[in-house]
Formats: structure tokens, C-alpha cells, sequence
């Protein structure tokens, strides 16, 4: 066995460790986040640990006074004694391309240089940058290079369409793109370029697009507006001094849908989350030296930011990148890329999982998966089935299983079992991590005491990643995480604590759909579909998908009511598909489209979403009172169209 990361105060290995250690951040925070801090490289100690006011106000600081940078702590700290140790290790969407390898020393150097290209166009410190690319090496070198001199990366998954694409520049007022010709998924090839250059036609405010050479595709440059990294990169210095950020400077923005109106911008800052995704990803995984860590989540998403890159960087592991998807060119990719690169440390989401359960056993068996230690899951709920699979066909019954509850918000993992140490048991995210004070509220926001009970689920207390604004709009955030119930953060998920205080994350209780671990949010899939000329109105429900979690089920009232012809009922269904592309992305995509004449409603105009719900979820019987519809005949009708 190799030895353990470099012993920092904060790592706990036996379940002994584990109730000291929640004893001590729950009795004494300050002093054990001050010890966990210490082992950082700071260019000036904070003055206070906890400040702020946690809620209603939503002004959490940690760590306030203090003066680092993430990427000197990601980097430098490295050197040397890993200077030659691989940080980055890059497997493409086509198996016979080559691999890349980095180590942290060249890892270094290339942020360097492109920290000095963003330089040279003009980017400066508290600038946002939007960065639209796909999973290649340097979207991690250019998160890290916006990091080093204190720009604030804003990521969005490349699956996202133009609109939502100047959506996002302009609420986080973004004035430069970093984007790529072209991207690999599976055996397609999607431009990226052209949708960059479709949003901007909307973002006069974006003033220079770094363009990287990705497929070598021919691409159309605007003049004075677009330049290609490759010829910007030439002959720039590898070095570059990172910039001293105070700690509660924005380290990135991150776009995320709630139940209400566009996706926010969730701000993480710069000390409190890199304290937080070192903390947890060193405890959770149980990390050693020689530990390959893959999450396989895209660097888009929340999961990429904390656990491909900042957390495994921190902590001086090595982080897999992978461009492809688990299905291509079979269903064995994954198995195979294990193999390939002896990968320890596998986090992957409950939907690639059922999706990979249902091809043939055959394309794991071919591949001996005996360099796994540890198996995580996370975005959703991971069903009993799923997580038996995981454990026996991947795990060969010897690998602990972390099933790890977080949010966009909290900046890394809350509730999770740490491998090996607490217990991992199915369809249970397990105990919490020191500093999460998980509650349950009831409606009227009492404390739901005792074991085995379910309620809305609220943390008590202020933790290093704690979500510190909404972008441009404090208000929201106040709003939305720490004013519905004062004295607490609200998760928007409902939770189950067990006959033993394991936690059992039950699913939102909001109007947030979680399809396929993305959260989308009912209202917003709605004013998309209504973009479309042809929709009166819409009501969107998520209902049990087998693969995805949670499907997309539409209804709609079309202008010219229920179409006659089945010919008709197709040409409006693709045309409504075809808006929700082009406003949020396929992502979005609805799974099921139901054209009704009405929607069941209140006399006040209310939509009754629980009749439609249960509809979509083929609850046809126990429908409940529909007596206080304006017109219940709504309901007979859209029982007889269920699809
Ligand atoms: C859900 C992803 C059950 C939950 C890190 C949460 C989970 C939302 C789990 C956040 C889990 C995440 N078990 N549900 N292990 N992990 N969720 O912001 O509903 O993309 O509120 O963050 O995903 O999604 P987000």
C-alpha cells in the first residue's frame, strides 16, 4: 500500500476519527478549519476564521483578511516534490487517438503560459471569462490559468445552446470567450465554434474570443475580434506570477437552474472553497500517493470543477480527463479506460451506471477493473439495483462504495460516506462530512428530531463552501438558500435520516427536475417551449425514467388546439423539440410531449402541477380532490392522451 497524502491535520482514517473530528468542527469550528487551513500556501494569514452572517443574510466569509492563490497551492506547492509526478492524464472520445500525459511541472508551465496569453489580450484581475469548450486538457489549463491572475472563470457545458450561451455572458457581463473549432462526442463531431459565434451576435460587449485548435477544422475568425491560442501562445514565457487574491474574492462562477426564472450564477470564493474541495476530496476518497483519480463528470458542471480538477490538484493526486461518453465505441469504454490507465479512485453518476447495466455483462467481464480501491456516485439518487451492480461487477465486491450528496452551492460534498472509514450502505448518502450540520424541517421549519424521519433537508451552520452570492444579485441567493426557513441553508431536497442517523437524500421538493444528474428547472423548460409560436401554454412535470432518473414530460396547449392528423401531432412536436434546443440545449430535450386542449386549474389560474405529475408518473386512479378545478373534464381528458 502506498503512504497516505502528506498528513494534514484534518484527515481522518478510522471512525473514531471521523466523531472526533465532527465533534471538534461542530464544537469548535474556527480552530479546526484554522488547522485544516495551515497546511496552504498563503501569501498572508487570515484574520478570522468564520465571519459574516450565515442566515438569513447569506454573508458567510471565511477565512477574511487572508491573501493566496488556488493555483499556487494547485502548482507551485507541487513542485517539488512532484514536479514529475502527473497531474493531468487526457483520454480522448476515440480510443485509437493518443492519450496525453501531464505532469505538474508542465502542468505548471502551461498555465503560466496561458495566464500570459490572457494577459497579452487584455484580462485582468475580477474580469469574467466565459470559457465554452469541450473536454480537453486545456480547459483545465485555462480554468487555472484564469485563477492565476485572478479572472473569474464561468464554464459552460458545451451542450448548451447560443441563447443560453448570451444568457450567461451577459448576466456575468463577460468580455472575453474562450472557446474550440470543434468537439468530439461519441461518434459525433459538433461545431463549437459557429454557436459561440451565433450568441455573440447579442454580446457586443465581448470583446476578444481565444479560439483553441481542437478538430483542425476550418473556422471562420472575425477580425479583431478572434484569435487563435496557438499563435497567441508563441514564444510566451512559461512562467507567470499568480496573482495575491484576497479570500473572499469570486474564484468562479457557475451557472445553475433553481425552481424560478433564468439559471443563476452560483459564486464560489477563492480560500473557503479550495479549503473545502481539498478537505473533502483528500477524506472522502481516503487518497493515497499513487492514487488515478477519474471523476468522470465534464469540467462544465460543479462535479468537474471540484473533483477533475481543484480538488485532485490540491491535493497533489493525479486526475483523469475524459473527452467521450461511456457508450462509445461500446459499452465497455469505461471498463477499458480504467484498465488502460490503472485508474484507483472511480466517481461516476447513478444514470452511466443504469445505463451501462443494461448492456451485455460481456463488456465488463473483458477487462480485469483490479486497480480500483474506491467507487463514488453522485447528482442523483442512486437506486438499490444500481448500486448492487456497481458494486459487484465493478467494485468485484472489495471496493467501498461513496455515495456523496452536494450541490452546485456547497462547493464540494456534504453527506458521504468516506471510503473504508464511515458506513457505506445502498441508497444512502450516509453521514455527514465534519462541518455539515444537516437538519430536517418540517413545513413550518421545526426541527424534525430522532431517527427515521423524513423532512425538508436544511443545513445549521456556515461551512467553507458555502455558496457566497448569486452573480449581480445578492437578493436571490438570500432568497432562494437562506430566507425560507432563517437560521438556515436551504438544499431544495427533500431527505430521509434512518433507524441509524444515515442520511437518505430523497429527491427535490421543488420544481428543479434532475434529469440525468442536470438540473433543470420546470420553469425555465416552460418559457422555452413557449418561445415557440405554435404554444399557448406549457406545464412541465419530471416523472421515474429507467436510465435518466427523472424524465421531461411537457404538456401543451397548442394555438390551433389538439392536432387532427397524427402527420400534424409530429410536425408540432419537432418543432417544439426543436425550440427547447435552440433556447437551452439538447439536454433539455422532452421526453415525452403530451398536446392537450387544456391544463387542469384553480379557480385562481393556479396549475394543479400534482395532477400532472402523477399523470406523467402513470398514477391514473388516486388522483386526489379535483374538485376545486375550474374544469375538471380537463383531467378525463388529458388521462385518455397520457403518453
Ligand atoms: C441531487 C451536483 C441524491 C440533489 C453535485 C441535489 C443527489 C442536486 C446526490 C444538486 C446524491 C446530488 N444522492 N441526490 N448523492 N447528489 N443530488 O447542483 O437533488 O448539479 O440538490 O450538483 O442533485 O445538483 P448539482
Amino acid at each position: 500500500m502506498s503512504k497516505p497524502l502528506e498528513a494534514k491535520p484534518a484527515r481522518i482514517r478510522t471512525l473514531e476519527e471521523y466523531h472526533a473530528a465532527y465533534r471538534q468542527a461542530t464544537e469548535d469550528p474556527d480552530a479546526y478549519w484554522g488547522a485544516a487551513a495551515e497546511a496552504f500556501t498563503w501569501r498572508k494569514k487570515w484574520d478570522t476564521v468564520r465571519g459574516g452572517e450565515f442566515s438569513p443574510a447569506g454573508t458567510s466569509t471565511w477565512y477574511a483578511g487572508g491573501l493566496l492563490n488556488i493555483t499556487e497551492n494547485c502548482l507551485d506547492r507541487h513542485l517539488a516534490q512532484r514536479g514529475n509526478k502527473l497531474a493531468l492524464i487526457y483520454e480522448p472520445n476515440d480510443p485509437h487517438t493518443r492519450h496525453l500525459r501531464l505532469t505538474y511541472r508542465e502542468l505548471y508551465q502551461q498555465v503560466c503560459q496561458f495566464a500570459n496569453v490572457l494577459k497579452n489580450n487584455g484580462v485582468q484581475k475580477g474580469d469574467r471569462v466565459l470559457l465554452y469548450l469541450p473536454m480537453m486538457p486545456q480547459l483545465a489549463v485555462a480554468m487555472l490559468a484564469c485563477a492565476r491572475i485572478g479572472a473569474i472563470h464561468s464554464v459552460v457545458f458545451a451542450g448548451f445552446s447560443a441563447t443560453a450561451i448570451a444568457d450567461r455572458v451577459q448576466d456575468a457581463g463577460a468580455t472575453v470567450v474562450i472557446t474550440a473549432d470543434g468537439l468530439n462526442r461519441g461518434p459525433k463531431q459538433i461545431p463549437v465554434k459557429s454557436v459561440v459565434d451565433e450568441a455573440l451576435l447579442s454580446c457586443p460587449d465581448v470583446r476578444r474570443v481565444i479560439v483553441l485548435n481542437h478538430l483542425d477544422w476550418p473556422t471562420h475568425m472575425r477580425e479583431g475580434r478572434d484569435v487563435w491560442y496557438h499563435e497567441e501562445v508563441e514564444g510566451v514565457e512559461k512562467t507567470c506570477p499568480a496573482e495575491a487574491l484576497a479570500a473572499e474574492d469570486p474564484l468562479f462562477i457557475l451557472y445553475t437552474s433553481g425552481s424560478t426564472g433564468k439559471p443563476k450564477g452560483v459564486v464560489h470564493t477563492q480560500a473557503g472553497y479550495m479549503v473545502w474541495a481539498d478537505y473533502t476530496f483528500r477524506n472522502v476518497f481516503q487518497i493515497e500517493e499513487n492514487d488515478v483519480h477519474w471523476c468522470t463528470a465534464d469540467l462544465g458542471w460543479v462535479t468537474g470543477h471540484t473533483y477533475c480538477l481543484y480538488g485532485p490538484l490540491l491535493a497533489g493526486a493525479t486526475s483523469l480527463l475524459f473527452e467521450g461518453v461511456p457508450t462509445y465505441p461500446d459499452a465497455g469504454r469505461f471498463w477499458e479506460v480504467i484498465d488502460k490507465h490503472q485508474v484507483t479512485t472511480f466517481y461516476t453518476a447513478p444514470t452511466a451506471i443504469r445505463s451501462l447495466m443494461a448492456a451485455p455483462l460481456d463488456h465488463v467481464l473483458s477487462y480485469s477493473l483490479s486497480s480500483l480501491r474506491v467507487l463514488g456516485s453522485v447528482g442523483e439518487p442512486i437506486n438499490e439495483e444500481a448500486w448492487h451492480w456497481y458494486d459487484l461487477h465493478i467494485g468485484k465486491g472489495r471496493c467501498p462504495i461513496v455515495d456523496t450528496w452536494w450541490q452546485t452551492e456547497t462547493g464540494g460534498i456534504m453527506i458521504s460516506a468516506l471510503a473504508d472509514v464511515t458506513p457505506s450502505v445502498p441508497a444512502r448518502a450516509g453521514l455527514p462530512l465534519p462541518g455539515v450540520l444537516p437538519v430536517l424541517l418540517a413545513q413550518d421549519g421545526t426541527e424534525i428530531e430522532g431517527n427515521d424521519q423524513e423532512g425538508y433537508l436544511a443545513i445549521k451552520a456556515s461551512w467553507p463552501g458555502v455558496i457566497r452570492t448569486t452573480w449581480g444579485d445578492h437578493e436571490r441567493a438570500r432568497q432562494t438558500y437562506f430566507a425560507p426557513y432563517p437560521g438556515y441553508y436551504f438544499t431544495g431536497d427533500g431527505a430521509r435520516r434512518d433507524e441509524n442517523g444515515l442520511f437518505r437524500i430523497i429527491g427535490r421538493v421543488d420544481d428543479v427536475i434532475n434529469v440525468s444528474g442536470h438540473r433543470f428547472g420546470t420553469a425555465e423548460i416552460e418559457n422555452a417551449l413557449n418561445q415557440n409560436e405554435h404554444v399557448v401554454e406549457s406545464a412541465v412535470v419530471g416523472y421515474p425514467h429507467d436510465v435518466k432518473g427523472q424524465g421531461i414530460y411537457a404538456y401543451i396547449i397548442c394555438q390551433h388546439g389538439v392536432p387532427a392528423t397524427e402527420a400534424e401531432r409530429k410536425m408540432f412536436e419537432a418543432s417544439i423539440i426543436e425550440t427547447v434546443v435552440a433556447e437551452i440545449g439538447k439536454i433539455a430535450k422532452p421526453d415525452k410531449i403530451q398536446l392537450v386542449s387544456g391544463l387542469p386549474k384553480t379557480r385562481s389560474g393556479k396549475i394543479m402541477r400534482r395532477i400532472l405529475r402523477k399523470v406523467a408518473e402513470g398514477e391514473t386512479t388516486n388522483l386526489g380532490d379535483v374538485t376545486t378545478l375550474l374544469d375538471p373534464a380537463v383531467v378525463d381528458e388529458i388521462l385518455a392522451g397520457k403518453k
